[in-house]
C-alpha cells in the first residue's frame, strides 16, 4: 500500500495514517510513516518521540549552492539512519520540525525530505514496504507534488464547508496530475453528516470514519489512538479502510 493523506487542518489526517501505519505494521508489514508536516502531529498519533532535528545530518549543499542529500545518502540511507522506530517497528521519518521554542527548521532537511519522497518509490529496498504519508494541511503539497511514492491519495474532510472546498481543490489538483484520489468523509456523526460531506465536496465518499470520542480522549492523554483505544469504532474504522486501501490497485 502506497498512500499519501491531505485535507485541511484539523479534519484528522494524522490520526488516519499514525493508526493505519500502526494497524498494518502489526499485520506483519514493514511500514515506513512519511511525515511533511513541520508539526509533530504524526509522532504523537504513533505514540512515539518525534526527533529534534531529522534529516540534519543527511543534507549538505551541493556545489550550485542548493541543498541536497549529501553525496553517499540515498532515499534508503536515509531512512535507514534517520527515521526513528515507533511501536509496532513502523518507521517514522520526518521533514521538518519547527524547533519547541518557535523559530525556523534547519535549512535543507525540507529538501533533503522532498528528495527521499522523490525517489523512495523506486527505490528497491523499499519495494515490498507500506508507505504512508501525511501531508501538512491544505493544498500546497498536493499541489507541488510531496508524495511521488503514493498510488493514491486519501483525501479528507469533515462535514464542514471550510473541509469540504479545501478537498474538493486537492482532489481537482491531484488529478489534473492524473494521479489518483479518493475522498474519505471524517468525523461524521450520522448518514446525514456522511451525506452532507458528499455533496459539499460534490462527489461520492471512498469510506467515512466516525466522529469518535475515544480518539479525543486519546488526544487528552498524549497517547496514540491504538494505545488507548484500540477496539474504538474510529480505530475499526481505519483498519477498515486499510483493508480496502490495500486491495486497490
Ligand atoms: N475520528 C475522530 N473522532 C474524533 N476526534 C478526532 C477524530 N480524528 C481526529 N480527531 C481529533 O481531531 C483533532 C485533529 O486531528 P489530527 O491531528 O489527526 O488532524 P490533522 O488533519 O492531522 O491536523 P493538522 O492539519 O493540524 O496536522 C485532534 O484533536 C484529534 O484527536
Ligand atoms: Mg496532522
Amino acid at each position: 500500500m502506497r498512500i499519501a493523506v491531505a485535507g485541511k487542518g484539523g479534519v484528522g489526517k494524522s490520526v488516519f495514517v499514525g493508526t493505519l501505519a500502526r494497524l498494518r505494521a502489526r499485520a506483519g508489514e514493514d511500514v515506513l510513516a512519511l511525515d511533511s508536516d513541520p508539526m509533530p502531529g504524526l509522532a504523537l498519533s504513533l505514540g512515539v518521540e518525534s526527533p529534534d532535528a531529522p534529516l540534519a545530518d543527511a543534507v549538505g549543499r551541493g556545489p550550485d549552492g542548493r541543498w541536497r542529500l549529501r553525496p553517499g545518502i540515498g532515499p534508503v540511507r536515509a531512512v535507514q539512519r534517520y527515521a526513528v522506530i515507533a511501536p509496532d517497528g513502523v518507521r517514522l521519518l520526518q521533514a521538518v520540525k519547527v524547533p519547541p521554542g518557535g523559530g525556523s527548521p534547519v535549512p535543507g532537511t525540507a529538501q533533503g525530505f522532498r528528495e527521499v519522497s522523490r525517489r523512495i518509490g523506486d527505490a528497491p529496498a523499499f519495494r515490498d514496504w507500506t508507505l504512508v504519508g501525511d501531508l501538512s494541511a491544505g493544498p500546497r503539497q498536493s499541489a507541488y507534488d510531496w508524495a511521488e511514492y503514493a498510488q493514491t491519495i486519501v483525501v479528507l474532510a469533515e462535514p464542514t464547508w471550510q473541509s469540504a472546498l479545501t478537498a474538493r481543490r486537492i482532489l481537482r489538483i491531484v488529478r489534473t496530475k492524473e494521479r489518483d484520489a479518493i475522498l474519505v468523509a471524517t468525523k461524521v456523526r450520522s448518514a446525514v453528516d456522511a451525506e452532507r460531506v458528499a455533496q459539499m465536496v460534490g462527489e461520492s465518499t471512498f469510506a467515512t470514519l466516525p466522529a469518535d470520542e475515544e480518539i479525543t480522549q486519546a488526544d487528552r492523554r498524549g497517547q496514540a489512538p491504538i494505545d488507548h483505544a484500540p477496539g474504538s469504532a474510529a480505530v475499526r474504522a481505519i483498519a477498515a479502510l486499510g483493508e480496502r486501501l490495500a486491495s486497490r490497485r
